[in-house]
């Protein structure tokens, strides 16, 4: 572990506003819910004894801004709320993820770059700290884009980042990736690594056409490199309730993946944008409000998906 100093990030939550107050809090089960489709109950999260090994969970699409970054942040720091230890790993060189919470990626010194790139490296001298008690962080800054080119030469170059995560897969209970918005070979090494996919897909009509580009990917890595590949889940992000065309998007997506996608839906909200200036998650920065509720919502079903389909 780094010696990053986690009390620098210390952030005091907002004052809860109206707008937190006006919430979906999730209303009765068997009312219809954004998806269309009556609210599943969602059973409450089993306490755990002990932690790990940890369920894998990459957050891909190659579309760029639909929120994986956003995701993995938030999902993260939700599970935590749940007993749950978490660590996220940064598998973009544009480093938003470490922004995000507010950690200066550019500089530090060891990151996942040299984890993957210098076969003497540990894994543990590259994760730090979060300001989010239980949540460690495997940094990336622009260095990984060099990885990307230097893996291509390498034997065994699809596996690198499993190896790489090997050592601390037992201290965690989930690791969850977040990818860079293409499908080459740094995201085909986060679904080698992966047990799970979850697929956030902004709610906008051009989103969909992507989503067939990466259910294909995702079923040749499953054949030719990481058999226990599966779709954790497509979780729809950026839905604005007050349009039609919103609503239209999310009915496409349910007819056509049905059971995959996950009752949670994130809205769009300028909350979000907000979290990234605050270097916090939204459950820390706003604990009230629907974003922080709508993640709670997906941690507990992201939970509730791992005890229906155990390992
Ligand atoms: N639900 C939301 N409502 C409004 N804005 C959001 C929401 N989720 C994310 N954003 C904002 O949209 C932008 C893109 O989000 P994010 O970085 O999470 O997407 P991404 O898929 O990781 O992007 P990239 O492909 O570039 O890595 C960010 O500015 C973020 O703050
Ligand atoms: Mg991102």
């Amino acid at each position: 572990m780094s010696t990053f100093h986690p009390s620098e990030l210390s952030i005091a939550p907002r004052a809860a506003s109206d707008e937190d107050e006006a919430l979906d809090d999730g209303g009765p089960n068997g009312a219809l819910g954004p998806t269309g489709r009556p609210k599943r109950h969602i059973p409450e999260p089993p306490l755990l004894n002990g932690h790990g090994p940890a369920k894998v969970l990459a957050l891909c699409n190659q579309k760029g801004g639909v929120g994986k970054t956003t995701s993995t942040i938030n999902l993260g720091a939700a599970l935590t709320e749940f007993g749950r230890r978490v660590l996220i790993v940064d598998f973009d060189p544009q480093g938003a993820l470490s922004v995000g919470l507010g950690i200066p990626a550019h500089q530090l010194e060891r990151t996942i770059y040299n984890v993957i790139i210098e076969r003497s490296a540990s894994v543990t001298d590259s994760v730090i700290r979060t300001g989010v008690d239980n949540m460690d962080l495997l940094p990336s800054n622009i260095d990984l884009s060099a990885a990307e080119v230097q893996l291509v030469a390498e034997v065994g170059r699809e596996h690198t980042l499993v190896r790489a995560l090997r050592p601390v897969v037992d201290q965690y209970d989930y690791i969850l990736i977040d990818c860079q918005p293409s499908l080459g070979l740094l995201t085909v090494n986060a679904l080698a690594a992966a047990d799970g996919v979850l697929i956030p897909l902004e709610c906008e009509f051009f989103s969909l056409r992507g989503v067939a580009l990466l259910i294909d990917t995702i079923e040749k890595v499953r054949e030719r490199l990481n058999p226990k590949l599966e779709i954790t889940g497509i979780l729809a992000t950026m839905f604005d309730p007050r349009t039609l065309h919103s609503r239209e998007v999310i009915a496409r997506v349910v007819e056509r993946f049905q059971d995959i996608v996950f009752d949670s839906v994130i809205n769009r909200t300028v909350r979000f944008p907000e979290t990234t200036v605050a270097g916090a998650p939204i459950t820390v920065w706003a604990p009230r409000s629907a974003g922080a509720k709508a993640y709670r919502h997906l941690a507990r079903e992201v939970i509730a998906r791992e005890v229906a389909l155990p390992r």
